[in-house]
């Protein structure tokens, strides 16, 4: 996966993307991360890459060119071929969630454009952008923050960046459930017991015992995902019994 992202700040995304997982997928090869400066392509002769809308109205806004340029720089060092894919971050865009997480992991480049002031030039945007994607309903100073979310998400679903594969596939989400609790050492703490199936190394127990826990949490805490599952035989006899549901 190779990362490109349009920024007013490339050192906020290199300072943020070099820790931990992510860090370590960059240096083994997984990943590469390539931050570009949309001031570097100005050609205002005070560099820079804002102005005030037509029409009035407070704030600034991005102009088209430097936008523009920046993007057909990426796509001469990539030597696409085809439009790449390029993901505007916006409050107005669709909400990220795992499933497109999933499907950028497939990518291999990604183009991301970070806005700043009270937006950018709608006609660059019909232009370059592929993708208008939101991190959730409400609004952060510039698409920054927003950009690295993804990052680390999709960086997840690519083989080889976790240590084990099979995390990415039991942990929330992936079948449209919440995790289950998790516990470690010590058996007591501050009084509380770990729950004594976990201690009992009947894998069989402990797996059932995991998908329920998941069921109860999704039920109770996101009922909007729990309606969305698609749940077996098993899942539906438990949820009657314990919810007192009667699934479809
Ligand atoms: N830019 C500003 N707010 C944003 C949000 N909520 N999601 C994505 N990009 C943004």
């Amino acid at each position: 996966m190779n990362y490109h992202v349009m920024t007013l700040f490339p050192d906020m995304i290199r300072q943020g993307m070099n820790t931990s997982i992510i860090g370590r997928a960059m240096e083994k090869g997984l990943l590469s991360l390539d931050c570009i400066d949309i001031r570097a392509f100005t050609k205002e002769k005070h560099g820079h890459v804002d102005d005030a809308p037509y029409g009035g109205g407070a704030g600034m806004v991005m102009q088209a060119q430097p936008v523009y340029d920046c993007y057909l720089h990426i796509c001469s060092e990539i030597h696409a071929e085809t439009k790449p894919r390029v993901i505007y971050l916006t409050p107005q865009g669709k909400t990220f969630d795992q499933k497109m997480s999933v499907e950028f992991a497939k990518e291999e480049h990604l183009i991301f454009l970070c806005g700043h002031y009270e937006g950018i030039d709608e006609r660059v945007l019909n232009k370059i952008v592929t993708d208008e994607i939101s991190i959730g309903d409400y609004v952060l100073t510039g698409g920054e923050l927003a950009a690295m979310v993804l990052m680390d998400s999709i960086s997840r679903n690519i083989p080889g960046v976790l240590h084990n594969d099979i995390s990415a596939e039991t942990e929330s989400f992936s079948d449209g459930l919440l995790e289950y609790p998790q516990y470690t050492r010590p058996e007591v703490f501050e009084g509380e017991r770990v729950p004594e199936v976990l201690l009992s190394g009947h894998h069989a127990n402990i797996a059932k015992w995991r998908r329920e826990q998941s069921i109860l949490r999704t039920y109770e805490r996101r009922p909007d995902l729990f309606h969305q599952v698609e749940f077996d035989k098993k899942d539906r006899k438990f949820i009657k019994e314990q919810l007192g549901l009667l699934l479809p």
